[in-house]
């Protein structure tokens, strides 16, 4: 039989693996969405819990939709994984053990998962489901009727497939069963991602069973975090890796990210929670503060280089930091562009713009540029355009929001600057392309794209002052290719 994690006695020592008694843990948090994030953020702060203060929160993990192996390969070794922090000159490993149980809509069946939602120990559901887990409009938060799941899950109340509708039917169950309700927690970037959550699971309620809307609204809370920590996709490189670390065995489920690690959460739960203040997390009234902060300095930053660096030929974050018109670039962005809309008080925005580009620049993180350009009209709504309607009305300057906004069109146009295919990866793929097919490339392509209205709404199509800074920008990239627009905005500055 081959070696399994689980053999934590032939791990090297260099390992940690957990001290704590597994079996006293308590499944008391449901988790959506058992991908690289919540691997190597969420359970790592659990660990930490049960490992230093004796904490008995334990986790069911649920993947229901994508992720079959992932769940899978937890379930072939004990419910146990590591997570590796990367740096240039150090990995550091632990086994995490606060999984006790793992489940996939699709194969463990939909029953498995309700059932495990509508326990009585049961006090948290939290998701990391991608922002189009949510099936609304980014653009302005509210369910997406449209959306194929939503209208399947209209239908079809009692046998959900979207994650809004899996979570309404958990919690008509616990409301017919006469259980309490659980505190519904989103991880997803997205700017006040509890008020999101609490939107879209109100507004379907409403839609199938009104009184079931009315008892959600007095037995549920949708606490806001503001979650960072950066993860790249698992690559196989990344599991070789890992496999070293752990003397020669094999992890699947491995994850690797870095040594940072930052959470802040609105304090606002129904029915208890761990005391995650106990191992860094900040337990707070208001998150909105510091989600903005995050969300238009860490990921505008990102998306601004993900989309010039992938035109520009750099694979990687790291690699775009190697060259300093777009370190330069991604930091007159943070400070000039994004930093002055920014409502967060007490916080030095230079020192923390220089600490992102720190650890922008971690080589051992190969963070591609590829991935953070994925669903870009789920992102730009809150990493891009908020500043920009903030800069319209105050009349200020946004040359770096407009450049990245045009680099993301240019990406989406499928076609990188020596004439390769862009591979494009967003759930209004068919709506994108086919914006692009009935347009010419040049300003016919910026206007057809500015009509996405899921994304750029009806304001800033009609603005002249935003058409014509895009425009301008996109000119550039297709004259001059995306490394020289960053060496001429960053020349002018
Ligand atoms: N990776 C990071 O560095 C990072 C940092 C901060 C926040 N986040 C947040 O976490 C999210 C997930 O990131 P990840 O790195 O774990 O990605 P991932 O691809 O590893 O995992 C995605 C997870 O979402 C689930 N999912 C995808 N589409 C879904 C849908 N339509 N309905 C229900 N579930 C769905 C999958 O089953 C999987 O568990 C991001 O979108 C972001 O909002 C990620």
């Amino acid at each position: 039989m081959h070696q399994t994690i689980s053999q934590l006695d032939v791990l090297p020592s260099s390992v940690t693996t957990p001290s704590y008694d597994r079996s006293a843990l308590k499944t008391r948090i449901v988790h959506l969405g058992f991908g690289a994030f919540h691997r190597a953020h969420q359970a790592v702060y659990a660990d930490l819990l049960a490992t230093e203060h004796h904490s008995d929160w334990g986790y069911c993990e649920v993947n229901l939709i994508g992720g079959e192996q992932q769940v899978a390969d937890l379930k072939q070794q004990d419910l146990l994984y590591s997570v590796a922090e990367m740096s240039p000159d150090n990995w550091d490993c632990r086994v995490v053990g606060v999984v006790r149980e793992a489940l996939h809509a699709e194969v463990d069946g939909l029953d498995a998962v309700l059932d495990a939602m509508t326990r009585k120990d049961i006090a948290i559901v939290s998701i990391t489901i991608t922002e189009k887990g949510y099936c609304h409009h980014p653009a302005s938060g509210v369910l997406n009727l449209d959306h194929p799941m939503i209208q399947h899950d209209l239908q079809n109340p009692l046998i959900p497939k979207s994650a809004p509708g899996t979570i309404v039917a958990a919690l008509r169950i616990r409301r017919n069963q006469g259980l309490p309700g659980f505190t519904v927690m989103s991880c997803d970037n997205m700017p006040e991602n509890g008020h999101v959550t609490r939107n879209v699971i109100l507004e379907l309620a409403r839609l199938q069973e009104p009184a079931l809307a009315e008892w959600i609204e007095s037995s549920v809370t949708f606490p806001s975090t503001m979650v960072d920590r950066i993860v790249p996709a698992v690559t196989p490189e990344t599991l070789e890796k890992i496999q070293h670390q752990l003397g020669g065995i094999a992890d699947p489920a491995g994850v690797a990210c870095e040594p940072f690690r930052q959470w802040v959460i609105e304090d606002n739960f129904v029915n208890g929670r761990p005391e995650w203040e106990k191992v860094g997390a900040e337990l707070v009234d208001n998150v909105l503060p510091y989600e903005e902060m995050k969300l238009r300095m860490l990921n505008g930053s990102h998306s601004f280089l993900a989309y010039l660096g992938y035109l520009g030929g750099y694979q990687h974050i790291s690699d775009c930091m190697q060259d300093k018109s777009y370190a330069l670039a991604a930091r007159y962005m943070m400070l000039d562009e994004q930093a002055p809309t920014l409502s967060t008080k007490d916080v030095d925005l230079a020192a923390y713009a220089d600490s992102l580009l720190n650890r922008y620049r971690n080589t051992a993180l190969k963070h591609r540029t590829w991935q953070i350009a994925m669903d870009g009209t789920q992102k730009l709504p809150q990493r891009m355009l908020d500043s920009v309607r903030w800069h319209l009305s105050k009349n200020s300057q946004f040359s770096y929001l407009a450049l990245g906004i045009a680099a993301w069109m240019r990406y989406v146009g499928g076609v990188d600057e020596q004439g390769q295919p862009i591979e494009i990866s967003d759930p209004l793929l068919p709506l994108i392309q086919e914006k692009v097919k009935g347009s010419a490339e040049g300003h016919a392509r910026v206007t057809a794209l500015l009509s996405l209205d899921a994304v750029f709404g009806s304001d800033l199509p009609s603005n002249s002052r935003f058409v014509s800074a895009v425009t301008q920008a996109y000119d550039s990239l297709l004259t001059n290719g995306a490394r020289k627009s960053v060496q001429a905005l960053v020349k002018t500055y």
